[in-house]
């Protein structure tokens, strides 16, 4: 018993929790994904599993994504940044409804598959069958050797490492980063994408970790934001563009670990009934980097303010008109909007992880929840 306790601590390398230690993982294990892949100062990025099959994707009508949980917020923030960068149609379904609904898939389409695990039972009974449809799958996998990696045609690792807390949030990060890859590879080989704005990414992505390492410092102040909130029955979070994605992914890693309720909607959405949740008692999580839609997102964050409800705010280092109005600020390093997801998700994990801690909650082993749902 206590050698295994010890093991353990060995095991979480001296932090309290899996979770928090894969949390501060993440500027190595993004450094890890791209390693060998992203070579920025030559302006090349090489991935076998595209390489040997480029013409499947140019020649794809469109490209499924199918996911469950996090890796299907991960799959939503490739849609965007796949149809901005590379202009091909995308479409991303729950595996569990895709492989229910009779759709339709040809031999035309591309199938992307991604999950942590690589065992996720409805992602790989949605493989086998679009297989038997005739598409090309291809995996995103973190876990080498998986069910999923070996049943899809070709793939991409994740190189994220082990990820032991049940809340996946190294996986995200990581999965993202490949499928930004991915976007800008087959931008460049379909020439949607311009050498310069090719080559600006490429640059960015390979600085991104250093820029997750100081969202990293949100530490404090969201330990801080955690003991004011950490007794609220319900919790909202809004973004728009690709960070509508991380306000679901936030909320939902805010309900699975501390059984808070949240929900997360795009920004917009607010008025077509959320907004009559808002009062003085309501936290609203509100993702704001000053980038594409920031004047869009202070506006709704004007309306939460005239309905009384309490406003944490991502922003982007330096800005000042959120600031007034919010409640409370996080701020995160600038960066390109296509990459702000990899900086948004920083804050947002640490605020769950603090105000689940705080409530006393099995952080990294949350009640009724597996690490992976092998069975439907
Ligand atoms: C995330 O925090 C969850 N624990 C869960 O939603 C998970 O992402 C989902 O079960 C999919 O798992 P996979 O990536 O291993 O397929």
């Amino acid at each position: 018993q206590e050698l295994q306790m010890n093991l353990e601590q060995i095991e979480k390398g001296g932090y309290e929790h899996f979770m928090l230690k894969e949390i501060y993982e993440q500027p190595n294990v993004i450094k890890d994904t791209y390693r060998g892949r992203l070579l920025a100062n030559s302006g090349i990025i090489q991935m076998a599993g595209i390489e040997d099959n480029i013409e499947k994707f140019l020649n794809a009508d469109r490209i499924l994504i199918i996911a469950c949980g996090t890796s299907w917020h991960a799959g939503l923030v490739a849609e965007y940044i796949i149809e901005e960068f590379a202009r091909i149609p995308v479409e991303v379904e729950y595996a569990s409804e895709f492989r229910y609904r009779n759709p339709i898939i040809t031999n035309k389409d591309v199938v992307i598959a991604i999950s942590q695990s690589g065992e996720t039972a409805d992602t790989l009974a949605a493989i086998k069958l679009s297989k038997e449809k005739g598409a090309f799958v291809f995996g995103v996998c973190n876990v080498v050797g998986s069910s999923i990696s070996r049943e899809t045609h070709a793939g991409a690792y994740t190189h994220a490492g082990p990820e032991i807390g049940v809340a996946s949030t190294k996986a995200f990060t990581t999965q993202i980063t490949v499928l930004t890859m991915m976007a800008l590879r087959l931008a460049k080989a379909k020439g949607t994408i311009s050498n310069s704005d090719f080559h600006r990414y490429l640059l960015e992505l390979e600085v991104i970790p250093e820029k997750v390492m100081e969202a990293l410092q949100t530490n404090d102040i969201s330990k801080e934001i955690a003991a004011i909130y950490k007794d609220a029955p319900n919790c909202l979070y809004l973004g728009r563009g690709y960070n509508f994605p991380v306000a679901l992914e936030g909320a939902l890693k805010l309900k699975e670990i501390s059984y808070i309720h949240a929900e997360g909607y795009p920004a917009a959405e607010m008025k077509h009934g959320p907004i009559a949740l808002i009062d003085e008692k309501m936290p609203v999580v509100v993702i704001a980097p000053k980038q594409n839609h920031y004047d869009k997102v202070v506006s709704n964050i004007q309306e939460i303010k005239s309905r009384s409800g309490k406003i944490i705010a991502i922003v982007t280092k330096g800005d000042v008109q959120v600031k007034d109005l919010a409640d409370h600020v996080i701020e995160i390093p600038d960066s390109s909007d296509a990459l702000s997801p990899l900086l948004t998700t920083i804050p947002l994990q640490l605020l769950s992880y603090h105000i689940a801690v705080m409530r006393g909650c099995n952080v990294d082993q949350p009640r009724n929840l597996a690490k992976s749902v092998t069975v439907e």
